[in-house]
């Protein structure tokens, strides 16, 4: 029945926008479930162009950023689709546009508020959309659907969604960057602030009617090819130093995530191990069918680690690029590759338990 009078709303909703009576607005449904994802370049659907700070307004907006699947820059750091991307796909949405793109959004969909540069600490790369302004535009968000909708509505719109979450990383290279030489005790300090300050952002999204929360956790930074290419005594091996920060990272996410689950009525959560399954694929590229895990496709310098996309005034390109993006596991120096980010985003969708649980995000949006 609910299907039945969804499709009737809809037919009435085209006629009525046919016809300029109504905005064309989407039909509530109950089997609609919104997608609204946080967090940093992994994520960005280009809502760097509109942020304040020239600095971070220029990245991943030149070509070859963009080559492979929307055939010019958006913003993505990628030369195609992110992973909130394929998961919208997946979910049979619509691919969400920059929550910060001026003009009218459908947010029954959901909103991305993913943004380069940022960190969960509000001292992580000043200027950029930190997670907590992610937030306060998702509150934002609560008030309109709930002008929209009215409150009950929007209410279940929120309890239906599924949040995506990757972030942290920013935070553990500025202080990787700003203290190399720390100790086991700082670095366990550190980590301790950032999961504190991720579980307050996650109770408040629980209060404002959140549900259901999907984690990439953070990946081994130390194989990125731009931190790598800044230590030329690794030869090939990875930083263990800056992935040991996001080992224990890691740890404490899904020891955070349990407990908010065992306290928190309806709370549900999904991880995937993002860690383990691009380090199995730095190190065995050809197991997943890419001829190249440690250099990018894009950039030049040691493994290509640094300026995709940057040329001079009188147009010298500073850069390589690789005809097929496809054999590559990272497209720039610290981003995968849009066939790489479909495969993390099978795994997150409907992977099975050892690599992403207790629930995969398909589970998630059943429920
Ligand atoms: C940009 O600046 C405006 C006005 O100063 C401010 O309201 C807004 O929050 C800023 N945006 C970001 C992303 O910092
Ligand atoms: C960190 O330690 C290394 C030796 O392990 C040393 O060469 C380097 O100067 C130290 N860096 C800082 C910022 O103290
Ligand atoms: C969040 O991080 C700040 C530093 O950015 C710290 O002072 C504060 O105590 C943290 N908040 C929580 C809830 O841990
Ligand atoms: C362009 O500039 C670069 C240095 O920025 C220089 O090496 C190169 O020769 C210049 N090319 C031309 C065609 O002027």
């Amino acid at each position: 029945m609910a299907n039945l009078s969804f499709i009737f709303c809809e037919i009435l909703m085209i006629l009525a926008t046919i016809l300029l009576v109504v905005e064309p607005v989407k039909c509530y449904s109950k089997q609609h479930k919104a997608l609204f994802v946080f967090g940093d370049s992994l994520y960005d659907p280009g809502n760097n162009k509109y942020v304040n700070e020239t600095y971070l307004k220029v990245i991943a907006t030149m070509w070859p950023y963009g080559e492979t699947y929307f055939k010019h820059p958006t913003g993505r750091v990628c030369d195609g689709r992110t992973v909130p991307d394929l998961i919208a796909q997946f979910a049979k949405l619509p691919i969400l546009p920059p929550y910060l793109q001026p003009g009218t959004h459908r947010f029954t969909d959901g909103a991305n508020f993913a943004s380069g540069g940022s960190g969960v600490l509000s001292e992580t790369h000043p200027g950029t959309v930190r997670l907590r302004l992610q937030l306060s535009y998702f509150k934002a968000v609560k008030e309109s659907l709930k002008q929209k909708l009215g409150d009950e509505k929007a209410k279940n719109v929120l309890n239906g969604a599924v949040y995506l979450f990757s972030i942290g990383s920013n935070d553990y290279f500025s202080f990787y960057r700003t203290y190399p030489n720390a100790s086991q005790f700082y670095k366990g300090k550190f980590v301790k602030m950032v999961i504190a300050n991720l579980t307050s952002v996650l109770k408040e999204i629980y209060d404002l009617g959140g549900r259901k929360i999907a984690f990439q956790n953070i990946g081994p930074l130390g194989c990125i090819p731009a931190v790598k290419s800044f230590d030329s005594k690794l030869g090939s091996a990875c930083a263990d130093e800056v992935s040991s920060l996001a080992r224990l990272h890691n740890r404490y996410l899904s020891i955070v995530l349990n407990k908010l689950e065992s306290h928190l009525p309806g709370f549900k959560y999904s991880i995937f191990d993002f860690y383990n399954a691009f380090a199995d694929r730095v190190n065995n590229p050809s197991k997943y069918g890419f001829k190249e895990g440690k250099a990018a496709c894009c950039g030049s310098g040691a493994y290509r680690g640094e300026k995709c996309g940057w040329t001079t005034i009188n147009g010298t390109k500073l850069y390589q690029v690789c005809s097929n993006p496809r054999e590559y596991l990272w497209f720039d120096g610290a981003h995968p590759t849009e066939s790489a980010n479909f495969q993390l985003a099978k795994l997150l969708w409907n992977g099975d338990p050892k690599i992403t649980g207790p629930y995969n995000m398909k589970q998630l949006f059943k429920l």
